[in-house]
């Protein structure tokens, strides 16, 4: 089983009868998607909130029953990937440009499970360049203010157009050299008008479920 399929299919485990569950994106959590399909299948009742447009697609394939974020205050558990973690399960996340909507669907979630092979495990984080979103209209502003923040920002493209959000924003990637203190860097880039949301998550997760690269499960709790 691909490492992918491997923390996927595990996260599923922690999904119960009557929950409301968050659906994350990417493709780890398309995995756990796939199983709680699966699972509806087969009798399992639950309501999916998905935080993406892609992730929304692929439950209605799979028939499972969907809230809309905007008729949601709490959520029982949710399950989604990211592009780096820590040991103190601090997260960059956004690769896929869905930051801000499971950025709310983990902030209102009782339970957020990670769900990651394990070559993104890193020591501190900052391989990986953090997504901004950002208003458009605003965007040479945020990107100066983003690099007064220490990082080389660069806007993301796609097809060599800029990639838009399901939320019709922009997203800067910021490469900054280790992240020492993510906690306060997230709070200083939330703080520049313009900026949305950045996919630096904190003290957020849970539980991460990854893998040691030879098919066994590590639990980061
Ligand atoms: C989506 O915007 C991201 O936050 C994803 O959750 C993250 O990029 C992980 O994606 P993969 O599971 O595809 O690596």
């Amino acid at each position: 089983m691909n490492p992918k399929q491997l923390v996927g299919e595990k996260a599923t485990e922690y999904i119960k009868d009557g929950m409301i569950v968050g659906l994350g994106t990417g493709s780890t959590a398309y995995w756990a998607i796939m199983k709680i399909g699966e699972m509806v299948k087969n009798g399992l009742k639950i309501t999916g909130v998905p935080t993406s447009k892609a992730t929304e697609k692929l439950a209605l394939e799979l028939n499972i029953p969907l809230l809309d974020i905007a008729d949601v205050m709490h959520i029982d558990l949710t399950i989604d990937g990211a592009d780096e973690f820590d040991a103190y399960k601090n997260l960059i996340k956004g690769g896929g440009g869905a930051l801000l909507r499971e950025k709310i669907v983990a902030s209102i979630s009782k339970f957020y499970v990670i769900i990651s092979d394990g070559a993104k495990r890193c020591e501190v984080l900052g391989d990986y360049a953090v997504p901004v979103e950002v208003t458009p209209f605003a965007l040479n502003i945020s990107i100066d203010q983003l690099e007064k923040l220490g990082c080389e920002p660069k806007l993301r493209l796609a097809e060599g157009k800029p990639f838009v959000t399901d939320n019709q924003n922009l997203i800067v990637d910021c490469k900054f050299d280790k992240i020492e203190n993510p906690l306060a860097l997230s709070e200083k880039m939330n703080a520049i008008p313009g900026v949305v949301e950045n996919g630096l998550f904190v003290n957020m997760a849970n539980l991460i479920i990854t893998e040691d690269g030879n098919g066994n499960l590590v639990v980061i709790e």
